[in-house]
């Protein structure tokens, strides 16, 4: 079943630099179907719905580690197999001597027209990892900014509208 976010609501997580979570707020906790007990310490991963890209969490783990945001629409998977796309800003957290210590996603819900342009997009970039591995989705996301002459965040901002 298909899940969807409700429009004022936010999904908050954090995470350790491995990207296993630290904290989820009672929102991320109720959509993904886990308990807090379940979901404290596991890798983010443990809602990864196989819809996604690998070159999505490339370029999310590329950017954050450089210590920028990045926004990103991504479809997870609940604990009871249901899914749910959510438009999401991930980000660092810093010490107060600007070191990494560990990074943050505040959620939103994505607009439809959103997913309607992003899931044949993910299609191609899945068809393009199947036989050519994450560097070939990569260039299917990279060949379309430079057709549309935009960067990576600029794109998935003007496609939530
Ligand atoms: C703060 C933060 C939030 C994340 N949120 C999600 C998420 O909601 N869903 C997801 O599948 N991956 C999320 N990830 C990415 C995962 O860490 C991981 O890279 C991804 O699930 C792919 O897993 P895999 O590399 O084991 O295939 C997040 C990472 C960070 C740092």
């Amino acid at each position: 079943m298909i899940k969807q976010m409700a429009k004022d609501d936010f999904i908050v997580s954090k995470t350790d630099l491995k990207g296993r979570i630290t904290y989820a707020n009672r929102i991320f906790i109720d959509m993904a179907e886990y308990t807090e007990e379940e979901l404290l310490g596991q890798p983010h991963s443990i809602i990864r719905h196989d819809a996604m890209p690998k070159a999505v969490f490339q370029l999310l783990w590329d950017t954050v580690t450089a210590g920028e945001e990045i926004f990103a629409f991504v479809i997870n998977r609940t604990k009871n197999g249901n899914d749910y796309w959510i438009y999401a800003n991930v980000s660092p957290s810093f010490d107060e001597n600007g070191t990494i210590v560990g990074y943050y996603s505040v959620r939103r819900m994505p607009n439809q027209s959103a997913i309607a342009i992003v899931k044949p997009l993910y299609k191609a970039m899945l068809q393009a990892e199947k036989t050519g591995g994450i560097a070939a989705g990569v260039k299917v996301l990279t060949d379309l900014l430079g057709e549309k002459g935009v960067g990576y965040n600029e794109l998935i901002i003007a496609i939530q509208g």
